[in-house]
């Protein structure tokens, strides 16, 4: 039986822990894109996770999220990500990174005027500025994704997960509530399918072995993307070659009529079911809170590895007291919604007492 704190290996990559630290954007950054001293002290702060995996990067300048989000579309960013990963791997985490475009979720602001790109605009809000991608415009976003994903590589991060859930681009092709598109990049789930396994395959031969590529996968959703649908994914990805995938929601979580370990969120019930069709090496996340909430979901084998999130922003030293066996010395999320971190971070209400 496996713990929390095994080791695992994946593709010769060593990580000593199970515990990640999931994507979770800053917007630390400014138009530069670059990676500045308060991300270095946000990452440096949270030691112990075996796998850090550094927040959302955009690929491209018009596939921004937000103003201040951190990028890789650039060689003069690499420097800085350099300095960042180094930090990550002295800790003792091994350094990885998620890559980005946020497709139709980018507006004119966040992209310094930029025209936002997506898949089919009639998957879009009435009266939002897009354009609707070409293939060619297709193609160069995906050669975006194998660009960053060498300057990743060379910036010294060992995992590079491609954001593929929550609504940004990999989602909003895979899903048919965004892609109405009529030629092969549209229609059918095979279809629908083709930009992100084609972005796997461009990225997993630009890399070359150097890092462990991976996927963000947005598995199933409210209404549209279905949890089958989202395992023949999976599927693909493996007989492609694909070691580990991280499995979260498409563009909202669904309700699942079952659930595999009701202890769980249903958000984390939905990577169990990926794990069990498909066989794979699955990242976790979604409601962890406690140490042992996430030595459970590793010892009854209902993920093998856990991301945690919201938990360890409140608390940047869970993994470390979880490493030490000190998990309940852990400040606990007290589950804000929407979570302040993602607009003012100081008041996230368990800092503040902690702080003052
Ligand atoms: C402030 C904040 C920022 C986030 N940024 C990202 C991100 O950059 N990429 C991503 O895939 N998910 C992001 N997420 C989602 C988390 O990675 C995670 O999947 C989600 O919070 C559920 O896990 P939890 O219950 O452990 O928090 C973010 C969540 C929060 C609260």
């Amino acid at each position: 039986m496996n713990s929390l704190l095994t080791p695992m290996e994946i593709n010769g990559l060593k990580i000593p822990n199970r515990i990640v630290m999931a994507p979770l954007a800053t917007w630390f950054s400014d138009e530069s894109g670059k990676v500045n001293e308060k991300h270095l002290k946000h990452y440096g702060d949270r030691k112990g996770p075996g796998l850090m995996i550094v927040e959302a990067t955009t690929v491209s300048p018009e596939g921004r999220l937000s103003e201040t989000q951190l990028g890789l579309f650039d060689d003069n960013q690499i420097d800085g990500h350099k300095e960042l990963a180094a930090l990550i791997e002295k800790n003792g985490s091994v350094p990885g990174i998620q890559i980005h475009h946020a497709g139709g979720k980018s507006t004119l602001k966040t992209n310094y005027g930029l025209l936002p790109l997506v898949p089919s605009k009639s998957g879009v809000k009435e009266g939002k500025e897009c354009r609707e991608l070409t293939v060619e415009d297709i193609h160069r976003i995906q050669r975006d994704f194998a660009n960053a994903a060498q300057r990743a590589v060379e910036a010294g991060y060992r995992y590079i997960e491609l954001h593929g859930a929550h609504g940004y681009l990999g989602t909003q092709f895979l899903s048919p509530i965004t892609n109405k598109r009529t030629d092969g990049y549209g229609g059918s789930l095979s279809n629908r399918q083709r930009f992100v396994l084609e972005l796997y395959s461009l990225v997993e031969k630009a890399v070359e072995g150097r890092a462990v590529v991976s996927i963000r996968l947005g598995a199933a959703e409210k209404d549209g993307l279905t949890l089958e649908e989202g395992i023949d994914t999976a599927e693909k990805l493996k007989a492609m070659g694909i070691r580990v995938i991280h499995i979260s929601s498409a563009h909202s979580i669904p309700k699942l009529d079952v659930l595999e370990d009701d202890r769980f969120s249903p958000l984390f019930n939905i990577s169990a079911y990926v794990k069990k069709a498909t066989g794979l090496t699955v990242i976790g996340v979604g409601g962890i809170k406690k140490a042992e909430e996430a030595q459970l979901a590793v010892e009854t084998g209902l993920t093998d590895m856990v991301a945690v999130g919201k938990a360890i922003l409140c608390d940047p030293k869970w993994a470390e007291k979880t490493v030490s066996g000190k998990g309940d010395e852990i400040e606990l999320c007290i589950g804000c919604s929407p979570c302040r971190w993602f607009t003012e971070p100081e008041k996230c209400p368990v800092r503040v007492k902690r702080e003052n």
